[in-house]
């Protein structure tokens, strides 16, 4: 078949790149020229294991090509996917402006049927008017589809190419089919397309992304009662973990969620329900609970410098939001850095991936390490923001000789209390007893 996709970011190339896979011609729009520039010489854009290989191959085969000229793009598509950004606007509703402005534009470029696909996390209602936006320049026949994407960073290509499932929302025969063939060879174990409606499948995202943001927030109450209680978030996440009604993934606690897509979808949906007069108190709650727990830490390092940070210097690890993505939107470790930095500290950070995207956004605000020793050097204490696998396994005798003081405040629970004990650190993680 032939696809266009729209925004080539994070969604968009993951998408329009397993789709030439499959062997569809896929035709990717942008308007960053930069961008379509890199993609179009082979010059992949965004760290995401797997995908510089399938994505050179395809760009090979030509069945990936990238282009800022929208008509040019969609001209031969029979389906055109929107996987434009959709952030949070002034009052936490999602801003739908390029969705709706892409839209417009297709409206006057269009010339015959093609079904358009919202990608994108747009609240219950934007198909409509997605459609409408279409509609006041283009008067011949075409559907607008809700497909929701569900991919995680870091096993993007991994989640595309076997999804749980699949939702599309549609009430056009036309659409469903070719939707049907298109994700034919994305589903051939058996898992699900669900067909529903637009306004359903619209929900099914936010939904789902506000599940787990409240899934994570309630196990970060959990850790925190564990440590005014005294007990070990580890067992109790073992313990509860392992009844399947509750499931053993997402229970581990941390320094809160970040990324693209729980914050500001949190934020969406506790809008759209407060726009239909209603009050969604859980997802109020979890907001509440994941602001406070992204600065968890911070009075631990306090306490342990005598309240005095003013020329303290730290050692950071990890400034992605997640490990296996470069992706530092909403990162727990950026509002620590913000936090340190304006108590006096100084900071030198290392990440595997995050540090390009991490200078353009703050610049010269920290120090960048070459590697996670480099960052340790005249370093006061460490502190762990992001659990990358290659942190997992230091060689701590290496740590203690590069710190100041034998000291680690690490917000992913790396590291093994007795281990930590046997070592002499001064070991502070979450829901964990701290070892002095
Ligand atoms: N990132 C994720 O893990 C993820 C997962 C599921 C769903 N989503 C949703 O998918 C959507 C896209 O997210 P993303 O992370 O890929 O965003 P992104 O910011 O990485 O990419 C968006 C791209 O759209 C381009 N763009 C902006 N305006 C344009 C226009 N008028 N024409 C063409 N291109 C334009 C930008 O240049 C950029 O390359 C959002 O609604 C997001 O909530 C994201």
């Amino acid at each position: 078949m032939k696809i266009a996709v729209v925004g080539t970011g994070y969604v968009g190339l993951v998408t329009g790149t397993c789709f030439a896979e499959t062997g569809n011609l896929v035709t990717c729009v942008d308007i960053d020229v930069n961008k379509v520039k890199k993609l179009s010489n082979g010059e992949i854009t965004i760290y995401e294991p797997g995908l510089e290989k399938i994505f050179l191959r395809n760009l090979k085969e030509q069945r990936l090509h990238f282009t800022t000229d929208l008509a040019e793009g969609v001209r031969e598509a029979e389906i055109i996917f929107l996987a434009l950004p959709t952030p949070p606007g002034e009052d936490g509703s999602a801003d739908l402006k390029y969705v709706l402005g892409v839209a417009e534009d297709l409206g006057k470029i269009l010339q015959n049927y093609k079904a358009i696909v919202d990608k994108s996390t747009v609240p219950v209602g934007t198909a409509e008017k997605v459609h409408a936006a279409i509609a006041k320049h283009y008067k011949g026949d075409f559907d607008v589809v809700s497909n929701p994407e569900f991919l995680r960073e870091g096993v993007a290509v991994d989640d595309f190419m076997k999804p749980d499932r699949v939702v599309i929302g549609t009430n056009s025969e036309r659409a469903r089919k070719l939707m049907s063939e298109l994700y034919a060879p994305f589903v051939r174990q058996g898992n699900p397309v669900i067909f529903m409606d637009e306004r359903s499948a619209e929900l099914t995202k936010y939904a789902a992304n506000s599940f787990l943001a409240t899934k994570i927030s309630f196990m970060n109450e959990i850790a925190r009662l564990c440590e005014l209680l005294g007990a070990d978030v580890d067992m109790v996440r073992r313990g509860i973990g392992s009844d399947d009604r509750i499931g053993k993934r997402f229970l581990f606690p941390g320094i809160g969620y970040g990324g693209s897509c729980f914050p500001k979808d949190v934020k969406a949906l506790v809008k759209s329900a407060s726009e239909v007069k209603y009050d969604f108190q859980i997802l109020n709650a979890v907001m509440e609970v994941n602001e406070k727990q992204k600065l968890h830490l911070l009075p631990a390092i306090r306490n342990y410098f005598k309240d005095n940070l003013k020329g303290k210097h730290f050692a950071l690890w990890g400034l992605a939001f997640k490990p296996n993505t470069d992706d530092i939107r909403e990162a727990p470790a950026l509002y620590m850095i913000e936090e340190l930095t304006k108590a006096g500290a100084t900071v030198t950070a290392f990440d595997p991936e995050a540090m390009v995207n991490a200078k353009t956004l703050i610049g010269d605000k920290i120090i960048y390490a070459n590697s996670r020793y480099g960052a340790l050097k005249n370093a006061d204490a460490l502190i762990i923001a992001t659990e990358w696998n290659e942190f997992r396994t230091p060689d701590f005798s290496q740590i203690s000789s590069a710190l100041k003081n034998k000291a680690i405040f690490d917000g992913r629970n790396l590291f093994d209390l007795e281990t930590m004990k046997k070592l002499g650190f001064h070991y502070v993680s979450v829901g964990r007893a701290t070892i002095n």
